[in-house]
């Protein structure tokens, strides 16, 4: 069975779906099976962000196929792994865990990067094309943290 893992932002137009492609790029598909969605309704099935989609491609990843959906309690059974990018995404998702073990699939995904200084990844949204580079570089970091994690041969 697959390991399953879910990036969820506000939107999902800017941050999580880069960092869905991102982190589908370092991952066996047989093995693994990456999603994300927002916490917010405004933009579903909408394609991400062009910002988001010309970064990713000048980094030779392709998310324009992508379509923004919304957090749903029921992705709690679906996935293993949630990571959220900011503390309200993080606060909002762990608000609809009932249980102990869906509470434990919820991480602040710069977490993995142990970096006390680094706690969100920052909404690039109202921001310019610069904002957009300096949030793939993070998300590629932790990207790079779980992907080692979660291949590591047993
Ligand atoms: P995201 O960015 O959460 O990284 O997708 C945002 C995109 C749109 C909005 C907020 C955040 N919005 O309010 O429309």
């Amino acid at each position: 069975m697959k390991t399953k893992i879910l990036m969820v932002c506000l939107g999902n137009i800017c941050r999580s779906p880069l960092a869905e492609g991102i982190l589908r790029s370092k991952l066996d598909p047989d093995n693994f099976k990456v999603a994300s969605c927002g916490t917010g309704n405004y933009h579903v099935g909408k394609a991400p962000d062009s910002r988001s989609i010309k970064v990713a491609k000048a980094n030779h990843i392709d998310i324009s196929n992508q379509k923004a959906d919304q957090f749903k309690i029921e992705y709690f059974e679906i996935y293993d792994m949630i990571y959220t990018m900011d503390e309200d995404n993080y606060h909002n998702v762990l608000a609809l865990a009932s249980t102990q073990e869906d509470r434990d699939k919820v991480h602040s995904l710069l977490d993995v990067l142990a970096d006390p200084t680094l706690k969100e990844v920052p909404d690039p949204y109202y921001g310019g094309e610069q904002g957009f580079t300096y949030v793939f570089k993070i998300i590629n970091q932790a990207c790079d943290m779980i992907a080692e994690d979660i291949q590591k041969p047993e």
